[in-house]
């Protein structure tokens, strides 16, 4: 299969594959289908291409269709731009168990390692969602702590594990030691 950065043009086939994801695997997501409906075309673009660079969507397609995607956040902030935020990891039901989802957390580290400024790769996983920590923890995530009653999905409160992956980089430009240890 193919990883391919999403582009401006995609951005109507990304909400439609999210919508569905957030109605599907409703347990796995902070935001509800109702909520992201109501968002603006020019959402959806920022969260996929943003004009300056500040997210980066990627996208696997059968044929036409888009069957899996995972998005990063940057931050513009000084104090917080050695840092990236993975969201939206969705593979369709049907398009399952083929090594998608790996592609596309591949296709995303590597763009945040080839940054060369992103020290951090951050992700919130619903505790209790097996095949989504198997996958992260066999990329090198590790958790680092879990947020209780983190969010109110269909089925109750659902704590929210954080994971991180460290990335090689720069030493700190402070100079003092302080990331020997990662
Ligand atoms: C989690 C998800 C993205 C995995 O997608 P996928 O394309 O089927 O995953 P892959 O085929 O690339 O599998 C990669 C790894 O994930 C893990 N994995 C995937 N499915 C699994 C399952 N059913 N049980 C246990 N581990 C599983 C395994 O570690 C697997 O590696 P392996 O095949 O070498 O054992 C998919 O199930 C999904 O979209 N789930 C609903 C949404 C979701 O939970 N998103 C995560 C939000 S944090």
């Amino acid at each position: 299969m193919t990883v391919v950065v999403l582009a401006v043009a995609d951005a109507a086939r990304y909400k439609a594959l999210m919508l569905h994801a957030y109605e599907h695997a409703a347990d796995a997501f902070t935001s509800t289908a109702q909520e992201r409906a109501l968002e603006a075309d020019e959402w959806w673009v920022r969260r996929i291409a943003h004009p300056e660079g500040m997210t980066v969507a990627f996208g696997c397609f059968e044929a036409d269709r888009l069957v899996g995607t995972v998005a990063l956040e940057f931050s513009a902030k000084p104090k917080t731009r050695h840092k990236a935020l993975i969201v939206g990891m969705y593979v369709l039901a049907s398009a399952r168990g083929k090594g998608l989802a790996r592609a596309l957390m591949q296709a995303a580290i590597g763009a945040c390692a080839s940054r060369g400024d992103i020290r951090a790769v951050q992700l919130e996983v619903t505790e209790g969602n097996v095949p989504a920590i198997a996958l992260y923890e066999s990329l090198g995530f590790t958790a680092y702590g879990v947020e209780p009653l983190a969010v109110l999905t269909p089925g109750g409160f659902r704590s929210k594990v954080h994971m991180w992956l460290a990335l090689p980089g720069p030493p700190c430009p402070v100079g003092n030691g302080c990331d020997a240890a990662l």
